[in-house]
């Protein structure tokens, strides 16, 4: 089951501020949780929300050791045009994202946890104690698995104009 607390931008715990509620974080970040049984994820109905909408026509499954997430740099800052939709199978890790108020939310999943990242919405990723973590990707159209870093395209990109507006609205999109 997915576990949600604050962080400080260096992954320590922050205590200082509340800990948001699971079904709370959607209006705080744009990112939705479940938790599914892994071993029958195939005909998941939650997932098969996601596999039933015509826009998400791919998906595969990827592992994250300490040398993709170097060579990839999954675990520096970026976000995707199209968001994200992951379902751990093994293992787990750390998936950090940005609240509105740009601050940082940690959610540690393990496996049979499932989660959708917005588009435009900043957010990074490290294994936490794990060796690996194997997951399902689904994704939009053709896979390309575009990421643009905050470090290299800031905050007036054309994706952070239009999460804005999808925040605005409370990640009604
Ligand atoms: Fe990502």
């Amino acid at each position: 089951m997915v576990q949600v607390f604050c962080i400080y931008p260096d992954g320590t715990r922050d205590d200082s501020r509340p800990t948001p509620a699971l079904d709370t974080i959607k209006a705080l970040t744009g990112v939705q949780a479940w938790h599914v049984d892994a071993e029958k994820y195939k005909t998941d109905d939650t997932l098969s929300m996601f596999r039933k909408r015509p826009d998400y026509s791919y998906e595969d499954i990827f592992q994250i050791t300490p040398e993709i997430l170097e060579t990839k740099k999954i675990g520096e800052e970026h976000l995707h045009p199209d968001g994200e939709v992951r379902l751990c199978l093994s293992g787990g890790g750390n998936v950090d994202v940005r609240d509105t108020e740009d601050r940082w939310i940690r959610l540690v999943v393990s496996k049979g946890d499932l989660w959708s990242v917005a588009p435009g919405v900043f957010h990074r990723f490290s294994l936490g104690d794990n060796e690996q973590g194997t997951f399902l990707r689904i994704c939009m159209g053709s896979p390309c698995w575009k990421a643009a870093f905050r470090a290299a395209v800031g905050d007036s990109c054309e994706e952070r104009q239009r999460y804005r507006k999808i925040a605005a609205n409370g990640f009604q999109f």
